[in-house]
């Protein structure tokens, strides 16, 4: 086990290139078992769910080869099986994308139910709506979904909420469906849009990706390409929070402005200064943070995913903000952590009301989640003192190079291996 070990108060200064983004990743890896060729990945993070998406596919035969960093070379066309190992499907939530894609080409799929960072309840039900419209029957047997059909044929998919996965799933298995499928009540996040790019830069025929409604004909055949995969706006969009509460100048390289937005408008009203350019944006801080209310949104709106690096930003502002996330049953595990920093935050369900006193004190803290886990390391660096941040496993599935990128930016931040500790050793102790 490793911990981060950071010395705060450091104002971050100097310029920070941003990795593709998992969220897209992990779906368009999936998405090459739908390819008839072979197929070229680039600007893919190196971070542990696009690893363990990896040893999936070579699992069930495919060939994964790394071409260059972040480059990686794909050919699915030998794969035999269409059972995911279940010790690799439970380890995270975008396992599911394999139901998608395993069915929409084999008519066939078995999966454990997923896992991935514990956020409340995450049914899959909308996704089997899907697979169930098309054609599709399911069922559940020792913790694996089972998903088979003898054919799969267009339909309209209407989904109850708003489901990011449950529209992927949807598009994954709808590709090559006979037929027209048409999603309605459909996600609109950048990771959605660039799945279907991805798929129509094969061949596929899905129009309406980023609107609530998603038009899909069946095709036979996608051909091998070569394809980037977009940068990612949560990772982005972590590192201006950091820059903002450390009271930095940062420059944020190799990002679309556009998938900003909504956490550029929130720093905007908090007081922080962001500069938009083509391709990146400046962040810094020229006055006091100010208290604001944010409400966290499906895509356009404020994403949750930078819900828990904003309550610790606005814990450093003056006065009293609420942070409102009710995608997620309970995405506030994290604030526990952050009051043993000295942050005074009251928690009602979905509901969060924080005091902010301006200042916070450092401690060893645990993540409790991956953005949560970004939230504690922001603290710390924002904190006066030391803070041990453990469980760094859960960052390492969403940042590539956290603390390298950290430290290239003037941070005082450290990877340091954590003994075993030796229960029997503390239960003699008392
Ligand atoms: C994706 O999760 C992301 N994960 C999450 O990012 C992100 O927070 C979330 O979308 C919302 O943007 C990946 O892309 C791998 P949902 P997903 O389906 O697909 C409920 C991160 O930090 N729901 O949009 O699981 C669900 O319980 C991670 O990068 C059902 O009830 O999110 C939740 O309350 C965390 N039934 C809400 O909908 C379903 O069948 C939104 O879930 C599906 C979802």
């Amino acid at each position: 086990m490793e911990k981060f070990v950071i010395t705060g108060g450091t104002p971050l200064h100097g310029t920070v290139t941003i990795s593709g983004a998992k969220n897209a990743a992990v779906a368009i890896v999936a998405a090459t078992i739908l390819c008839d060729e072979p197929c070229v990945l680039e600007n893919v993070p190196e971070i542990s769910d696009i690893t363990i998406c990896m040893k999936i596919l070579r699992s069930m035969g495919a060939i994964v080869k790394r071409v260059t960093d972040n480059t990686y070379y794909f050919d699915t066309r030998c794969i035999t099986e269409t059972k995911v190992p279940y010790e690799l499907a439970r380890l995270m939530r975008a396992s599911t994308y394999f139901l998608g894609t395993l069915l929409g080409r084999f008519h066939d799929a078995c999966v454990a139910m997923p896992g991935g960072c514990d956020l409340g309840d995450r049914p899959i039900d909308q996704h089997l709506k899907a697979f169930t419209s098309l054609g599709a029957k399911h069922d559940l047997h020792n913790g694996e979904v089972h998903c088979y059909a003898d054919e799969l044929i267009g339909s309209q998919v209407y989904f109850d909420m708003n489901t990011v996965g449950g529209t992927i799933n949807a598009i994954m298995a709808a590709v090559k469906a006979k037929g027209l499928t048409i999603i309605e009540n459909a996600a609109k996040e950048p990771h959605i849009v660039d799945l279907a790019n991805f798929l129509n830069s094969m061949g596929a025929d899905i129009r309406g990706a980023g609107t609530d409604v998603i038009k899909i004909r069946g095709v036979s055949f996608l051909k091998g390409i070569t394809y980037g995969i977009i940068p990612d706006q949560i990772e982005a969009g972590t590192y201006m929070v950091a820059a903002a509460a450390t009271k930095g100048d940062v420059i944020i390289k190799n990002v679309i402005p556009k998938h900003l937005e909504s956490i550029t408008a929130k720093l905007r009203k908090i007081g922080v200064t962001v500069i938009e350019n083509d391709e990146s944006v400046e962040v810094r801080v020229d006055g006091p943070l100010i208290k604001t209310n944010i409400k966290t949104m499906p895509h356009p709106g404020f994403p949750t995913d930078m819900q828990p690096q904003f309550s610790t930003l606005l814990t450093l502002a003056e006065g009293t903000s609420v942070i409102t996330d009710d995608i997620f049953d309970n995405r506030f595990k994290y604030v526990s952590e952050l009051r043993r920093m000295g942050a005074d935050i009251s928690v009602d369900g979905t509901v969060a009301v924080i005091q902010g006193k301006g200042a916070l004190q450092g401690a060893p803290v645990q993540a409790t989640d991956l953005r949560a886990g970004a939230a504690l390391i922001i603290a710390g660096l924002a904190a006066s003192g030391v803070t041990e941040v453990e469980n760094i496993h859960f960052v390492e599935r969403g940042y590539e190079n956290i603390d390298k990128k950290l430290e290239g930016i003037g941070a005082a931040i450290k990877r340091v291996v954590v003994a075993d500790v030796d229960v029997d050793q503390m239960r003699m102790s008392g």
